[in-house]
C-alpha cells in the first residue's frame, strides 16, 4: 500500500440515498471552496495557518519538544496534561489510538472539567511520584485548566520548592498575550507557542498535540508525515481521489435531504478519543447560525446493545460515517472449551462453530451485518478505512479531517474557524460567579 493508499473511502451506501447529479454539484462546490482556502480567501481566513502545518511543523521547535521529552524520561513518572476542548483533546486521541506504541512516563489529562472527585482523585494519584507539567492554553484564560493548574502548581511547589517547581512546568501558549503567558516570562516557564492563525481545534499538529505524544515516546515526525501526505492528496481535484472532497460533498448532499444528525461508528476500542476529537471538530466548526450537521458518535459492538435500538428504528435523519481500521491483533482466536488440552470441543457455550477464527475476523463480521442491516433500515452511510494504527496513519486522518470540515463548513454557509456560541454559557457563569467585570 503506498503512502498515498493510507485511507479509504466507500460512499456506496450514499447514492441510494441521493441523486448522483447532486454529489457531482456538491464536487464542484467542494473544489471552489478548496481554492478559496488556498488563496486565504473567505470567512476565517486569518485562521487557516493550519493547512502548512504538516509541513510547516517540522523546524528546530520540533527538536526542543524531543528534547524536553528526553529529559521528561529520565526525571518523571507521571505528566500531566492540563487543557480543555482543542487545548487536549487531539493529543487523548492519538495517545489512545497509538497506545500499543507508547512508552516513557505516565500521561495523565487535567484541566477537562470542574468535578471534584475526579480532580481530587487525580491530585492524589501522583502523590510520591516524580511529576512535570505541561500546561495548554492558547487564550491563557480559560476557567477549567486554570483551577487545575493552580492546584497542580500548589502540590509541585510544596514538593520542589518553587524555583525547581518551575523547571518542571512547560506551558503551551500565544506568543505575548494571555494570563499563561505572563506568568510564563515571570516564572521562567519553558513555553512553546500556538501560532496566532491556528485555533483551538485546528492545533493538533502544534506543540498542543505534539509535545504530549513526543513525551509519550511517538514519532511525532511520522505523524507529521502522514499529515503531509495527506495534504497533497487533499489538494487534487479528482473527487474519488480526494477523501476531504468526498466527505464533504456526501455530507453536505446528505444534509440537503434532511439528514442533520451524523453518527461516527467504530468497531475499535481504542479510537474513542478520536470520536470526541471528531465531535469538537466538526460540532465547533459548523453548528452556527441555527445550521450545521450535529455531530454524534458509537462505539460498536458496545452500543449495538443501546443506541444500536434507535440508529435501526429510530427517526430516520440520521446517517452514519463508519471509521474502520484494518488488521489487528489475528493471533486472538477463539480456543477449544475442552477439560483437556487437545481434547473434544465440549460447546456448554454454543461457540463450537467459531473455534480458530479470530477476533478480527468476527468483528469484521459484526461491522459487515451492522452495515447491511442499517442500510436496509434506511441509514445512508460512508465508510472510512485505515490499514491500521500507527503515527502516519493518525496524522493522515487528522489532517483528511481537518480539511473536510474546512470545506464542509464553508459549503454550509457558516465560518468554521470561529466559536461565538460558547462564549454564552461563559458569561452567564462569570456573572454568577463575581468575576470582576463580568
Ligand atoms: O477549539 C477551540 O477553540 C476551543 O475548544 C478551545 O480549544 C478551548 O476552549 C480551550 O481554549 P484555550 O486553549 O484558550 O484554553
Amino acid at each position: 500500500m503506498s503512502q498515498n493508499d493510507c485511507l479509504h473511502i466507500d460512499s456506496t451506501n450514499v447514492m441510494p440515498f441521493v441523486d448522483r447529479e447532486r454529489i457531482d454539484e456538491k464536487a464542484e462546490l467542494a473544489r471552489a471552496v478548496a481554492r478559496q482556502l488556498e488563496r486565504r480567501e473567505g470567512p476565517g481566513s486569518d485562521f487557516l495557518g493550519w493547512l502548512d502545518l504538516p509541513v510547516a511543523a517540522n523546524g528546530p521547535e520540533l527538536s526542543r519538544m524531543e528534547d524536553l521529552a528526553e529529559q521528561a524520561g529520565q526525571d518523571s513518572d507521571v505528566v500531566v496534561v492540563i487543557g480543555i476542548g482543542g487545548s487536549y483533546l487531539g493529543a487523548e486521541a492519538a495517545l489512545s489510538a497509538l497506545c500499543d506504541l507508547t512508552s516513557g512516563p505516565e500521561i495523565l489529562f487535567a484541566g477537562t472539567h470542574l468535578s471534584s472527585p475526579a480532580l481530587s482523585r487525580m491530585l492524589r494519584r501522583v502523590e510520591g511520584r516524580d511529576i512535570r507539567l505541561v500546561v495548554i492554553s492558547k487564550s491563557g484564560t480559560t476557567l477549567e485548566p486554570a483551577a487545575a493548574f493552580r492546584l497542580f502548581r500548589d502540590l509541585m511547589v510544596r514538593r520542589y520548592g518553587r524555583e525547581n517547581a518551575a523547571r518542571r512546568i512547560t506551558a503551551v501558549t500565544d506568543a505575548s498575550r494571555g494570563a499563561l503567558r505572563s506568568m510564563s516570562d515571570e516564572e521562567g516557564y519553558e513555553t512553546f507557542v500556538i501560532p496566532d492563525d491556528v485555533g483551538g481545534r485546528f492545533s493538533v499538529l502544534t506543540p498542543v498535540g505534539l509535545l504530549p505524544l513526543a513525551i509519550a515516546g511517538l514519532d511525532v515526525r511520522a505523524l507529521l508525515g502522514g499529515a503531509a501526505a495527506m495534504r497533497e492528496r487533499c489538494a487534487g481535484a479528482d473527487l474519488w481521489e480526494n477523501p476531504a472532497h468526498l466527505y464533504a460533498a456526501a455530507r453536505s448532499a446528505l444534509y440537503d435531504e434532511g439528514y442533520w444528525v451524523e453518527v461516527l461508528s467504530s468497531f475499535h476500542a481504542d479510537v474513542g478519543p478520536l470520536q470526541e476529537w471528531w465531535k469538537q471538530l466538526f460540532g465547533e466548526s459548523e453548528g452556527k447560525e441555527e445550521r450545521g450537521i450535529f455531530p454524534a458518535s458509537c462505539r460498536f459492538t458496545t452500543d449495538l446493545h443501546s443506541l444500536g435500538q434507535y440508529l435501526q428504528d429510530g427517526r430516520r435523519e440520521l446517517f452514519e460515517t463508519f471509521l474502520m481500521v484494518d488488521g489487528g491483533q489475528p493471533d486472538l482466536v477463539v480456543p477449544l472449551d475442552a477439560a483437556e488440552p487437545g481434547g473434544v470441543d465440549l460447546d456448554r457455550d454454543g461457540l463450537a462453530y467459531l473455534v480458530g477464527r479470530s477476533l478480527d475476523d468476527i468483528n469484521t463480521k459484526a461491522f459487515e451485518g451492522t452495515r447491511n442491516a442499517h442500510t436496509d433500515g434506511g441509514v445512508p452511510n460512508l465508510t472510512i478505512t485505515v490499514p491500521t494504527l500507527d503515527e502516519r496513519v493518525i496524522g493522515s486522518l487528522f489532517y483528511f479531517f481537518e480539511k473536510a470540515v474546512a470545506i464542509s463548513g464553508r459549503m454550509l454557509g457558516v465560518n468554521p474557524f470561529d466559536q461565538p456560541g460558547v462564549e454564552a454559557y461563559k458569561k452567564e457563569m462569570f456573572r454568577l460567579l463575581g468575576k470582576p467585570g463580568a
